[in-house]
């Protein structure tokens, strides 16, 4: 099911629960399902990555049970390779590790990913250049680029990140593989179709999506805009 939903979106709007109301968690994600998110993104921070805390795999479990969306978790954590399996069993439908988390474990963690039956991605933050990670690429059901330094919601888009997108974008292209390119960071109406246009296909949005009046219509109109 995850696969035709891939196959038959071309834009994927993946709203983070960063910037959801923690106490209400299971409310919040059946309001996002209902309002028309496609997959719910889920940033695990542990205070040593990144300077941020938010939650880990008992909350991914818990908001398994409330809603039949994908589960895209963004791994802001030290030592990922240690936790992949629980968070995959906790149901997370993809699991995103970040390059400057990883170094030369890189490739053997999303292999790992995938052999425990989930997407796997790798991220990189604004300041790293793709050609680090070009050789991980391939092994890759998503590549995730960050365009704000991870840690905290409601940042500004750090504009030479578009570059990057078109450079990454062309990358897969010619692996001619069907490998997702995902943004992650102050996305807004105007940052959102340039992202588009420089080949971004899965869109995180966290603070557009929740301080809008209207999060069905903010949603509709990041996919369609
Ligand atoms: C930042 C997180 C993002 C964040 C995006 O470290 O990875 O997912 O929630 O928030 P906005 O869309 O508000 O920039
Ligand atoms: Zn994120």
């Amino acid at each position: 099911m995850l696969q035709d939903t891939i196959k038959n979106t071309k834009i994927m709007i993946a709203p983070s629960i960063l910037s959801a109301d923690f106490a209400i968690m299971g409310d919040e994600v059946k309001d996002l399902e209902k309002c028309g998110a496609d997959l719910i993104h889920v940033d695990v921070m542990d205070g040593v990555f990144v300077p941020n805390i938010t939650f880990g795999i008992k909350m991914v479990n818990d908001i398994s049970k409330h809603t039949s969306l994908p589960l895209d978790t963004h791994l802001m954590i030290v030592e990922p390779w240690k936790y992949i399996e629980k968070f995959a069993q906790a149901g997370s439908s993809f699991i995103t590790v970040h390059h400057e988390a990883c170094g030369s474990r890189l490739k053997d963690t999303v292999k790992a990913i995938s052999s425990l039956g989930v997407k796997s991605g790798l991220v990189i933050n604004p300041a790293t250049p793709v050609s680090e990670v070009a050789d991980v690429i391939e092994y890759c059901d998503i590549v995730l680029l960050m365009s704000v330094n991870p840690g905290f919601g409601g940042q500004k888009f750090i504009p030479e990140v578009y570059s990057k997108l078109a450079q990454t974008s062309k990358i897969i292209s010619e692996m001619q593989k069907d490998i997702l390119l995902e943004i992650d960071g102050g996305i807004n109406f105007e940052t959102c179709p340039i992202a588009k246009q420089n080949g971004a296909n899965v869109i995180v949005a966290g603070n557009t999506v929740f301080s809008a009046e209207n999060r069905a219509d903010a949603i509709k109109k990041l996919r369609e805009i």
